[in-house]
């Protein structure tokens, strides 16, 4: 089987290519059985990278070829500049491309910030400024693969996962699934604190992408999460616990995903990172480029462990939440999840995931087209949203009101309307202003050309 990888040279596609080896990038073990001999004729055998940067390609090909060195059977690997080459014959697409670069996502922090509201790439004005540049290039990469590839299933990595997932899937349907790893990273800590094995629990989870709440933690039919959320010593052991401290996690019944951390401290985050010496895009993209400049497995690795070290560092401060666990800095959650997916479809073999899908009745709030991130029934024949319980009501109200958010992104970039850009941001909550929104839209648009089209109509 061919897999086809948009964004082919990021800097996570040797966490996806280490996992399809079988043998991980030097530091897990993922027996996926998607790579290596145990898959069968479900087996991915060969690996094309699409870019429209052949310098990062080629970066990226070294370091794979460092990786697949010595092990039998490695996937083979080519790379191609033209998307039309990269996309024909292929079985699965991985979709994990930054429009922008890591510049444009500094570019996305910077205004935000100067307009005293959060620039992060999913959540606020970062995330819609984002969305607004990629939807389309999504969008026609979606054209492309309907065309090109209409039986190839479709993974989407790129950010704003749930509402680009969304976009794509005005074209591919259900062919198109969106991932993230936060969820089962969440699951898993959650689990653990609770004194449960993370593979016999079920993850009462539901939301968007980035704005989910774990309403459940079921062990033999019965919930461990309120015991766990009366244990201010387990809830201080994991990630989440610390972000959000036991009274608030009591006081929500639930265990929010890390990223609500930015709507329900978004002030004091705001103070924080506007007094930053570089924000994240910023950080990364020097980090990066002292990579590309010279790439190697090596460097990739330590490049990778300093990235992990630092995720979520701005909001750990804010919250007094100290380091990161060790358990959380080994790699495992995002090319897992994209494994874990790939296999149960590839091999029909049934599995529970945690994915960015259309709605199709799951979520009582939201429409049947409406993106969500739900567990998953995943066998050959795609990714099936199992019904939830409704989500309770300050839950219900911001979920509502970001997809109306992310269908004014839609809108916007699908007729190129400057209103439709100036709702999306004035609508969302952590804009508190109207004139805000139309000076980040001014702004936004000023900065990057590929926003260019707003100002058409
Ligand atoms: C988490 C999120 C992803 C995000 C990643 C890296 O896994 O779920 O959506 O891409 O972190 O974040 P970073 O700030 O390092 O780019
Ligand atoms: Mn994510």
């Amino acid at each position: 089987m061919r897999l086809t990888i948009l964004g082919g040279g990021g800097f996570r596609v040797p966490l996806v290519y280490g996992a399809l080896l079988g043998e991980g990038s030097g530091d897990d073990r993922s027996g996926s059985g998607v790579g290596g001999d145990r898959g069968g004729s479900s087996r991915i055998t060969h690996v094309t990278l699409h870019d429209p940067d052949a310098a990062r390609l080629s970066a990226i090909a070294s370091v794979l070829a460092e990786q697949a060195s010595g092990v039998p059977d490695a996937p083979a690997v080519t790379v191609s500049t033209d998307p039309g080459a990269a996309l024909r014959g292929a079985d699965f697409v991985f979709s994990a491309i930054r429009v922008g670069g890591l510049e444009g996502r500094a570019v996305d922090e910077r205004v935000a910030l100067a307009e005293g509201v959060l620039g992060q790439e999913t959540a606020g004005a970062g995330g819609i400024a984002y969305g607004l540049r990629t939807v389309p290039v999504a969008t026609d990469y979606a054209r492309r693969i309907a065309a090109l590839a209409p039986d190839a299933w479709v993974i989407n990595f790129t950010n704003p996962a749930g509402l680009v997932t969304e976009a794509m899937s005005r074209l591919l349907g259900d062919r198109v699934i969106g991932i993230c790893d936060s969820p089962a990273g969440l699951g898993r800590r959650v689990a653990r604190a609770a004194g449960a094995d993370p593979e016999e629990a079920w993850f009462d989870y539901v939301g968007l992408n980035h704005l989910g709440w774990l309403r459940g933690l079921r062990v033999a039919g019965r919930d461990l999460l309120p015991r766990l959320l009366a244990d201010s010593e387990a809830l201080g052991s994991f990630e989440e616990g610390r972000l959000f401290g036991a009274d608030w996690l009591r006081s929500l019944g639930a265990v929010p995903n890390e990223y609500l951390h930015y709507y329900y401290f978004n002030r004091e985050t705001v103070r924080a990172y506007r007094s930053a010496a570089r924000t994240r895009g910023a950080f990364l993209l020097d980090q990066q480029a002292a990579f590309y400049a010279a790439p190697s497995l090596k460097s990739w690795q330590a490049t990778r462990s300093e990235r992990e070290a630092t995720y979520m560092a701005g909001s750990r401060e804010v919250a007094g939440a100290g380091e990161r666990a060790a358990d959380d800095l080994g790699s495992g959650g995002y090319e897992q999840v994209a494994l874990a997916l790939m296999r149960a479809i590839a091999r029909d073999e049934r599995a529970t995931l945690i994915l960015n899908v259309r709605n199709r009745g799951a979520l009582s709030e939201l429409d049947a087209d409406a993106v969500i991130e739900v567990p998953c029934l995943v066998d050959a024949n795609g990714a099936h949203p199992y019904a939830v319980d409704p989500l309770p009501p300050h839950a219900a109200g911001l979920v509502t009101t970001v997809k109306s958010v992310e269908r004014e992104v839609l809108t916007a970039a699908a007729g190129g309307s400057r209103a439709a850009a100036v709702r999306a941001f004035a609508l969302h909550p952590l804009v508190d202003s109207v004139a805000v929104a139309r000076r980040l839209v001014d702004g936004y648009t000023r900065q990057h050309p590929g926003l260019a089209y707003l100002n058409r109509k």
